[in-house]
């Protein structure tokens, strides 16, 4: 038997640009995990996939209903990388307490923990680059056109800045910063998302260009704080990714009332996460100020609040 996990994972700064040659930076989140577990199965019984909170199950071979078509092809492409022709007799079990469709990552870390668990339990683990590598395939059907930076930052399980063809750059964290991730308990399919500004970039490319490029010097900006330990000047260049982000068309009210309520309560910096529209939004805290910013985030109403440090 094997069991591996895979983290969440939120993006601090860059999402969307990131599809469009920007550079994003992102980092993995422990508190939420998707975990595979493989078990041997009875002779000629064939890979069978337990998607355990869906109540679903698929064996590998059958038609694929759209909920299981991405763990199907993330074991199809993971047997093939290990040079097995036909599948194994085994048994994967798939749970995770990552929301879905809420900007965390959660597609792609519950195809991380699958390749990880599968690869281990016929072993030959992979490395990080090759199981992000599989990954990304798994994101196309979810995404249409990722950028990558989610299974980069999942695979790895550290902060990233990432440019999309170009992979990915570890960097230093000079200082320890924490986080409140608040969940608008909305449903945003990445997809509809990213289609959707795909649309208006393609309607007003100068405009968009514009907005992405801005999103980029924000990046470029941040990263330099990040590295410097200068935790103090990363609130206002939340402030201002949020601004672009919301020009965009990605923000939701729902999402802008939490960036309000944490900011009031004196988060020197709030932002959506991922694709927008719903899902997750970030509040920077400042030592002191924690507990205030987590009662306003649920007294506005957040379906969920996890506090995490980035290191
Ligand atoms: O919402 P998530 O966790 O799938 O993140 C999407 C991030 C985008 O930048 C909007 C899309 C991408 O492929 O990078």
């Amino acid at each position: 038997m094997a069991i591996a996990y895979a983290p969440g994972k939120v993006i601090l700064f860059g999402e969307h640009a990131v599809v469009y040659g920007r550079p994003a930076i992102a980092a993995p989140v422990a508190q939420v995990r998707a975990q595979a577990t493989v078990q041997d199965a009875p002779p000629g019984s064939g890979l069978t996939l337990v998607a355990a909170d869906l109540g679903e199950t698929h064996v590998l071979g059958a038609p694929p209903s759209d909920a299981m078509r991405a763990l199907e092809v993330t074991a199809r492409n993971t047997l093939a990388r290990l040079g097995l022709a036909s599948p194994p007799d085994l048994r994967i079990t798939i749970r995770s307490d990552i929301p879905i469709g809420r900007g965390m990552g959660s597609g792609a870390a519950v195809a991380t923990a699958l390749v990880r668990a599968l690869a281990m339990h016929l072993g030959a683990p992979l490395p990080p680059d090759e199981v992000s590598r599989i990954v990304y395939e798994t994101e196309i059907i979810h995404h249409g056109t990722p950028s990558g930076v989610d299974n980069t930052v999942i695979a790895h399980e550290q902060p990233v800045y990432f440019v999309r063809g170009q992979g990915m750059e570890r960097f230093r964290v000079g200082r320890a910063f924490r986080l409140a991730i608040a969940d608008t308990g909305i449903y945003s399919p990445t997809r509809v998302a990213v289609g959707d500004v795909r649309a208006a970039w393609q309607a007003d490319p100068a405009r968009y260009d514009a907005l992405f490029d801005a999103i980029g010097t924000v990046v470029v900006a941040a990263r330099r704080a990040i590295e410097a330990g200068d935790v103090v000047a990363l609130g206002p260049l939340m402030q201002r990714n949020q601004a672009l982000l919301r020009e965009m068309g990605v923000s939701a009210p729902e999402l802008e009332r939490l960036i309000a309520a944490a900011q009031d309560a004196g988060a020197p910096g709030a932002k959506l996460v991922g694709a927008g529209r719903g899902g997750n939004m970030i509040a920077l805290l400042e030592p002191g100020g924690e507990a205030e910013v987590i009662a306003a985030l649920q007294a506005a109403g957040a379906a969920r609040v996890l506090v995490t440090t980035v290191a």
